[in-house]
């Protein structure tokens, strides 16, 4: 099945959209009832005003007024039920809005928790924004859906056929037989009309969005611009957007004016033949003035609502587009899913091992061969390798992100497929490479680790974290906002930050993921003995870019190209001689030289 794509509206409309949506108007019995009700009752009174405007006329009428009593009862009459009128319209609109409301606000939580059960791979793959936007369209789509389809498009047709009832009834088959036809024209032409122009409402709506993300793309790499000092570049690139917007509004302009044209043309042509009917049997003598007043207002109003039609019309059908693309999406199934006699991972010891396991993010391309080893309880185990050897990958698949494409990964013995995803992950810590915080403040970010924490152990993980110093010397101290994704922080207060996190959540296993590498060497320093007190005790998993911050570990184990190539620890893998080996001595002697650079500039 082919995805719709963002701005397309289809050309014809989907009506099983609306058994989607009938659940969520049930919940609501009572509401949905009396609404429908004040509905009726605000027809009645629309198609009795012009009964009563005749009436009037007529009692004012030349020969036949005698008291002024009946036509002044008949104004007052005439003012209370259009008052009635706009009343039950509003009451209804009062009463049916707590239903669309409630059934957003239902749809809207059941996407967001989908999103959030959905794999990492489906969210690489996806905008965020734009799925926020396929989010927001939805919803209001379902709004819009439930607004006009209950009270506009249905009250319209059961309006018109009263009306064309009571005209035949009334004043015989020919009036009733042109509002037939107008009716009939108006609604082909509109509907033709309408998909005529989708294609120029799909182009508005593709530039508009193009151009948006050229923005926001743009905005997010602020500092980027500025380093290549792009700004005009950016500038123009943003404009060529906008141009092809401008057009393509243009062009929609352009087809909104035949199709508005085209409605005025046929409507007029109704209004004078049902006018230049009345009139006649007016001078004949077979009507009075009363009914020539009847027969006008009823045609008046009759297309009011149908003036609306075209664009009621699209937009129904572009909301239910959006509405069945957002249920499209809660459909989507998850890759990674519990299965269904999941249990409770039960921790013992913390002992992680990977058998034999294949992995592929694309099928054409391996990333893991047959990787095993095994970290026993309460060991260190370090990863050491070239970037894009797949070390990261290991952590994903133990996070299990993604499922292995062979062999298996066990945590205390139990394959982690077989056991919840919730209790997984509440067993496993990371403190990632690129930490990324929520817009809020310090405390809220590391009490993030465990939001039932008490304060003792946030303010405890804050000292074990280093983070103390710190947060003393900041203006606001704990409460100092982060900025967007954590940027207000330096790398190495945001890995402390995700240490203390990661601390308050009190894990049986820890990952570090090259959890020092984007720092310089002193913060490295501090950070790997936070690290080490932290782990103390637990098994841990430490992937790390400069081999001196892991020779103590229990295990260390060389990837590359996705293979383990050797393990063993620190000084059993020197006396290999292998791939470690060469590692270690480029690293000895490049800080070797960067630390001699040093001493000569002392020199000097
Ligand atoms: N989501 C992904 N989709 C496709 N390929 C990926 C994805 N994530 C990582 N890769 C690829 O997998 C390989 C291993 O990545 P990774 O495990 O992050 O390496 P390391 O952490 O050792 O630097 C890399 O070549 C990378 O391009
Ligand atoms: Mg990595």
């Amino acid at each position: 099945m082919r995805p719709i794509q963002q701005t397309d509206v289809p050309d014809t409309i989907n009506w099983s959209v609306f058994k989607t949506l009938i659940p969520y108007l049930a919940e609501y019995k009572v509401r949905v009832l009396l609404a429908l009700l004040c509905l009726v009752l605000a027809k009645i009174a629309t198609v009795g005003l012009p009964f009563i405007l005749k009436h009037i006329v007529d009692a004012l009428d030349g020969e036949q007024l005698q008291l002024v009593a009946a036509p002044i009862m008949l104004v007052v009459a005439y003012g209370v039920l259009r008052l009635l009128l706009v009343l039950f319209g509003e009451l209804r609109d009062t009463l049916f809005g707590r239903v669309t409301e409630r059934a957003m606000r239902r749809i809207g939580l059941k996407v967001f928790n989908h999103l959030h059960h959905l794999d990492l791979d489906f969210h690489l793959n996806r905008q965020t924004g734009g799925l926020s936007r396929d989010m927001d369209r939805g919803v209001s789509g379902i709004n819009f859906v439930m607004r006009f389809m209950i009270f506009n498009i249905l009250p319209t047709i059961v309006e018109l056929l009263f009306v064309v009832a009571i005209l035949a009834f009334n004043y015989g088959i020919s009036f009733a037989l042109v509002i037939v036809v107008a009716v009939t024209c108006y609604v082909a032409f509109s509907v033709k009309a309408t998909q005529w122009r989708t294609r120029y409402i799909r182009e508005a709506n593709k530039a508009d969005s193009s151009s948006n993300s050229r923005a926001i793309d743009s905005l997010l790499n602020y500092e980027t611009v500025k380093y290549f000092g792009n700004e005009a570049y950016e500038a123009n690139r943003y404009d060529r957007e906008l141009a092809v917007w401008e057009q393509a509004k243009r062009k929609n302009r352009l087809s909104l004016f035949t199709l508005n044209g085209g409605q005025a043309l046929i409507i007029a042509c109704a209004m004078t033949a049902m006018m230049s009917l009345a009139a006649l049997q007016v001078a004949a003598g077979t009507m009075t003035l009363g009914d020539f007043v009847l027969i006008n207002a009823f045609t008046m109003q009759i297309f009011i609502p149908l003036n609306f039609l075209g664009f009621v019309y699209r937009e129904i059908r572009g909301s239910l587009a959006n509405i069945e693309k957002m249920f499209e999406l809660l459909a989507k199934p998850t890759k990674v899913k519990d299965s269904v006699n999941a249990v409770e991972l039960a921790i013992t010891d913390g002992e992680i091992s990977f058998e034999q396991v294949d992995f592929s993010y694309q099928s054409q391309r391996n990333i893991l061969q047959q990787v095993s080893f095994k970290i026993k309880a309460g060991q260190k185990v370090a990863v050491v390798g070239a970037s894009g050897g797949g070390k990261s990958t290991l952590v994903k698949l133990l996070f299990r992100f993604y499922d292995v494409s062979g062999g298996r990964v066990l945590i205390d013995g139990q394959d982690i497929r077989g056991v919840t995803q919730q209790s997984l992950r509440q067993a496993i810590g990371i403190v990632p490479q690129d930490t990324v915080l929520f817009n809020d403040t310090i405390i809220e970010n590391i009490r993030y680790g465990r939001t039932n924490a008490c304060e003792r152990e946030v303010q405890k993980a804050i000292d074990l974290a280093h983070l103390r110093d710190f947060i003393n010397s900041l203006p606001d101290g704990e409460q100092t906002l982060v900025g967007e994704r954590g940027l207000k922080l330096s790398g190495g207060e945001k890995q402390r930050v995700a240490i203390a996190r990661t601390i308050l959540k009190n894990p049986a296993i820890l990952v570090f993921d090259e959890a020092t590498s984007s720092l310089d060497s002193y913060s490295e320093q501090q950070i790997m003995a936070a690290i080490n007190e932290v782990a103390k005790g637990s098994t841990s998993l430490v992937i790390a870019h400069r081999l001196s911050t892991i020779v103590d570990a229990d295990n260390i184990l060389v990837m590359k190209d996705g293979a383990i190539v050797e393990q063993g620890n620190h000084q059993q893998l020197l006396q290999q001689d292998g791939e470690y080996a060469k590692l270690w001595q480029l690293q000895q002697k490049s800080d070797s030289t960067s630390k001699d650079n040093k001493d000569n500039k002392e020199l000097t």
